[in-house]
């Protein structure tokens, strides 16, 4: 089983990983925790480079071939062999980050983006997305607070430092994205307690295992 978590920043993707990794833990799984950018030895680097404010001068091409090429070493050294053991891989972001966030937020076209990522994910497509929804200014909120307090603020805070009319581009963005591929998203109000959210997104997951 592979689910992977989208929304926009403080939507609480880490927080909800956490608690479906515990639970599944306790029904005996031993699930694959994983994030991108960032989840091969490579994508470490390009995760380094992408999120950094050192990085507000890259160009969109390039900002979309660094995550494509991120997402490509994922799958092939770490998603791909987890799913073919029988393992449950739950990813921070995944391939519909680029159509959304490059697409709906940096004017490329979504669909040739989603040919891109046919080719970097090689058939590893999940079997379900749980979108996070949340209203941008209380996200962003929950995010600068969660950086300032880790001290992440300059190191990962590019996306966060983004004006707020992007967040909500971002935001109907993703829900249109959702609502053409309904067989696998899966959209979460995000806006109540961690316990509340996760009831919402252990009855999907809970769903597509007794599918
Ligand atoms: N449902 C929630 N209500 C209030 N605060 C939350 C909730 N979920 C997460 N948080 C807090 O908000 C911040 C962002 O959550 P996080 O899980 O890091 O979001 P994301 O990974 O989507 O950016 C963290 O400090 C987290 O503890
Ligand atoms: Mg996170």
């Amino acid at each position: 089983m592979f689910v992977t978590f989208e929304g926009i920043e403080g939507t609480g993707k880490s927080t909800q990983i956490t608690l479906l990794a515990d639970w599944l833990r306790a029904r005996g799984q031993e699930p694959v925790i994983t994030r991108e950018p960032g989840g091969s030895r490579l994508g470490g680097e390009l995760r380094r480079i992408l999120l950094s404010m050192e990085s507000t001068d890259i160009t969109g091409p390039a900002e979309l071939f660094l995550y494509l090429a991120d997402r490509a070493q994922h799958v092939a050294t770490l998603i791909k062999p987890a799913l073919d053991q029988g393992k449950t891989v739950l990813s921070d972001r995944f391939a519909d980050s680029t159509v959304v966030y490059q697409g709906y937020g940096r004017g490329l076209d979504p669909k040739l983006l989603h040919a891109f990522n046919d080719v970097a994910v090689a058939g590893s497509w999940p079997d379900l997305t749980i979108l996070l929804d949340i209203d941008p200014e209380v996200g962003l909120r929950r995010a600068l607070a969660r950086n300032l307090a880790g001290g992440t603020h300059r190191s990962e805070g590019r996306f966060e430092a983004e004006h707020l009319e992007f967040h909500h581009r971002i935001r109907e963005g993703y829900l249109a994205w959702a609502a053409l591929h309904p067989g696998r998203f899966r959209v979460v109000d995000a806006g109540g307690s961690p316990d509340e959210v996760f009831g919402a997104v252990r009855g999907h997951v809970a769903a597509l295992l007794e599918g």
